[in-house]
């Protein structure tokens, strides 16, 4: 049996995502585009608010990797399960990851994505673990550190569930 005990509040996520638009539309000159990239299935709830607080120069679309398995550490293997459906050539992309944990497989995306040639690659997270980082990655935009939990809901998921959840939990076994 698993019990659930939120960290981080739905509306503090959504006043955080706000606050990240902001400075994302910011950050790019007002008339060049922004391409998102979703990495599924954890960074959905992620991405879907965050374009829902950004004007219509933003397009986007979804990759789907598989880090993990059914567990709840690394494995270091990052298979691609669904490619881009268009060019990043020239784009400015952003990643969009749910949480940043040993950095292995957002290593891995941001060196496969680099070498199509964006104009630009920036990465949005909306967590990260930073005391089990095992690479070093560079994440401009993270919504909230967090300590070593293991956390589940809002995108993140146990096994597949909990993803539904409006707000992030710890998950207690
Ligand atoms: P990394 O490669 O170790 O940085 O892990 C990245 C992926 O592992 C994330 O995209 C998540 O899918 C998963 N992950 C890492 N930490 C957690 C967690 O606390 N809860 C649920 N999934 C996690
Ligand atoms: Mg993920």
């Amino acid at each position: 049996m698993s019990t659930t005990s939120t960290l981080i509040t739905e509306a503090d996520i959504h006043a955080r995502i706000r606050s990240l638009a902001g400075e994302i539309e910011r950050d790019y000159p007002p008339n060049e585009g922004v391409h998102l990239v979703a990495v599924l299935k954890g960074g959905f709830m992620f991405m879907a608010d965050l374009v829902r607080a950004m004007s219509d120069r933003v397009t986007m679309d979804f990759m789907a990797v598989s880090s993990y398995g059914k567990g709840t550490s690394s494995s270091g293997q990052v298979r691609v399960l669904k490619d881009l459906d268009s060019n990043v050539e020239g784009r400015h992309v952003i990643l969009v990851e749910d949480i940043v944990d040993t950095g292995l497989t957002l290593h891995y995306l941001q060196d496969l994505l680099k070498a199509r040639a964006p104009k630009t690659l920036k990465t949005a997270c909306l967590l990260s673990k930073p005391s089990r980082r095992k690479v070093e990655v560079k994440v401009e935009y993270i919504g909230f550190t967090i300590e070593d939990h293991f956390v589940v809901g809002y995108g993140l998921d146990y096994a597949e569930k909990y993803r539904n959840l409006p707000y992030i939990a710890i998950l207690r076994q």
